[in-house]
């Protein structure tokens, strides 16, 4: 067996320092990276949150502060939602008159889809919006609004004009279209939204005697 001289140990002893260094330096980047990309989007999806809130129950429908006037909802199987989670308040004069509930689809063609589901005191859909997703351009993402107006179709529906079972997409006997070679999406969209609205039902004397948690807002 050859013996390793001097020199040419001092070279791969180097050689080993440059690259644990390299790999150090690769693994820090990365985690770098990953951190703000996470941050970064976690951010756009409280901005699209925000936004689609007031789309759901527009300024001239409350005269709080929709964004900080929250109840605590998650975790909740109807909702779909494993952990801790907000539901945003409409009131007028004190009195609450919707209700924003935050709901995952958790069966979509590519994963979850994250939703915000507006909801009257009488159990009535104000709007729906889709917050986040993966589904596939062209096929799933009609379910966003800047893709097709779809979600509209949910609109003014509730557990008492639409009955159990027609809470389905056309194809599986229900009332709600699906799409052009794309039913795993819209499928998963509206058990979602019928989710919300048991859980509306099934908690509502408790949603809609919150107290207030801010001030009414004066001007909007
Ligand atoms: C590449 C690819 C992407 C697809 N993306 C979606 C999608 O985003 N949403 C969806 O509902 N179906 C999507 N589909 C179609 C589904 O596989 C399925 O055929 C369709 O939803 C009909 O479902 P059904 O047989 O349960 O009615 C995709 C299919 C392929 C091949």
């Amino acid at each position: 067996m050859a013996l390793i001289t001097a020199p040419i140990g001092q070279s791969i002893a180097r050689n080993a320092i440059g690259l644990a260094l390299f790999a150090v330096i690769t693994a820090g980047t990365i985690a770098l990276t990953h951190a703000i990309t996470k941050n970064r989007i976690a951010d756009q999806v409280r901005k699209a949150e925000a936004s689609a809130l007031l789309e759901i129950i527009p300024a001239d429908l409350h005269d709080n502060d929709l964004l900080s006037d929250t109840v605590d909802v998650g975790p909740a199987e109807d909702l779909g939602l494993k952990s801790a989670a907000v539901a945003h308040l409409a009131r007028e004069d004190g009195d609450i008159t919707g209700i924003i509930l935050p709901a995952v689809a958790p069966n979509g063609y590519s994963g979850p889809i994250r939703l915000l589901v507006g909801i009257n005191s009488r159990g009535e859909v104000l709007g729906v919006r889709v917050t986040q997703h993966k589904e596939t351009p062209g096929l799933g993402d009609k379910v966003e609004l800047k893709k097709s107006n779809w979600v509209y179709s949910f609109d003014g529906k509730s557990l008492k004009n639409v009955q159990d079972g027609q809470w389905a997409v056309a194809k599986d006997g229900g009332e709600f279209d699906q799409f052009t070679g794309a039913t795993i999406t819209p499928r998963a969209v509206v058990r979602a939204v019928h989710g919300a609205l048991v859980y509306f039902d099934e908690h509502r004397r408790k949603l809609l005697d919150t107290p207030a948690s801010t001030q009414p807002v004066e001007d909007h």
